[in-house]
């Protein structure tokens, strides 16, 4: 049996459409400077009316298999980590597969881990790839947050961008991914939320956008992603300094400033999208890892660490032999 899931490629997708800091100023009272300095975004990409989480998904996906090598038919099993699907159900996943002309691996979405999901999905098919039940999972975080954004406001709608980001893990003997970590804590259940749900009690108002108490929550994921570099990093009984890249959810450069300093990392050794792309929850780890490895930055025998967090709280990492 194998022992490890080891990442065989990566692919992207990013609508055409893009939203400058500049062009918000005329929708809501914000302006560029404050975007800037206080989160580090200046543009977003933004899906056109036909798009959504499944055709950028598709596309997204087809690059990751042309970049593993392999095609739909050797996948053994596809999770969609999205906050914004076509449809309740049949899933994202489900709906990948009519489109690739595939049937009977496992698919499924996780829809309510938020920005935390591409870490959990990635999560869930290690662990089946590690067991030896499948041989190929495709992961990917797929989201349109343009269409559960308040665009009137401004602490909110600034924030976010769409997109989709895949990963194929193939089984392996050589050692890949080293180990997974996932959190949740619904104390904080107010912090980020989206209460809007076709099964919520009849006599509750519908909600359709998202809900942030913005700087509670940046203290909160500062305080967590700490613990749990320390979590990652002493189950490896690795140091700070083994790690040679940091592929972080992308909230705010602010927060991601701060987690390179934990880890004495230099920025350079950061993989950042955020100033081009904004926050794409589930999608934005998965983005800033193909960017990192299609430009070159990032090389096989490089020790990654991934992490992710969002509502719930939940939270997420993994470090990884490239
Ligand atoms: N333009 C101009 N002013 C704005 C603004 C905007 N787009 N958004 C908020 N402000 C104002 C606020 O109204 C507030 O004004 P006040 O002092 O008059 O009340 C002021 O800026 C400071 O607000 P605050 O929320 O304290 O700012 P902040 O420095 O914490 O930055 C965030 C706000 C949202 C950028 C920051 O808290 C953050 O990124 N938090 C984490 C969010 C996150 O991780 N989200 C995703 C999770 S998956």
């Amino acid at each position: 049996m194998k022992k490890y899931s080891q990442i065989l490629g990566t692919g992207s997708y990013l609508p055409e459409k893009i939203l400058t800091n500049f062009d918000l100023e005329k929708i809501v009272d914000t302006t560029n400077e404050w975007i800037v300095e206080r989160t580090g975004i200046r543009r977003r990409h933004i899906a056109e009316k036909h798009e959504t989480a499944l055709t950028m998904g598709e596309k997204a996906a087809r690059n990751a298999m042309d970049a593993a090598g392999i095609t739909p038919e050797e996948i053994g099993m596809i999770i969609v980590a999205t906050t914004t699907p076509e449809k309740m159900f049949p899933s994202t996943a489900c709906l990948l597969q009519q489109r690739f002309g595939i049937a009977g691996c496992p698919a499924f979405d996780l829809n309510s881990t938020a920005c935390a999901g591409f870490m959990y999905a990635f999560s869930i098919a290690d662990q089946y790839i590690r067991q030896g039940a499948i041989k190929y999972a495709l992961v990917m975080g797929s989201e349109v947050m343009s269409r559960i954004v308040d665009w009137s406001d401004r602490t909110t709608c600034v924030l976010f961008g769409d997109g989709a980001g895949a990963v194929v893990l193939g089984a392996s003997n050589k050692p890949g991914v080293l180990s997974t970590h996932l959190h949740a804590d619904g104390t904080h259940k107010d912090v980020l939320s989206l209460d809007h749900s076709i099964g919520r009690p009849i006599d509750v108002e519908e909600e359709l956008y998202i809900k942030m108490t913005g700087n509670q929550l940046f203290k909160l994921a500062v305080n967590i992603l700490g613990d749990l570099f320390d979590e990652t990093l002493e189950a490896n009984s690795m140091k700070k300094s083994d790690v040679d890249w940091l592929v972080p959810h992308q909230a705010n450069i602010r927060i991601i400033q701060a987690m390179a300093k934990k880890l004495d990392l230099p920025l350079d050794r950061v993989a950042i999208t955020l100033e081009d792309q904004g926050n794409t929850s589930s999608a934005s780890i998965p983005l800033a890892l193909d960017k990192a490895v299609r430009d070159g930055r990032i090389q096989h025998g490089n020790t990654l660490l991934l992490e992710g967090f969002g509502g719930g709280l939940a939270w997420g990492s993994a470090l990884i032999k490239y």
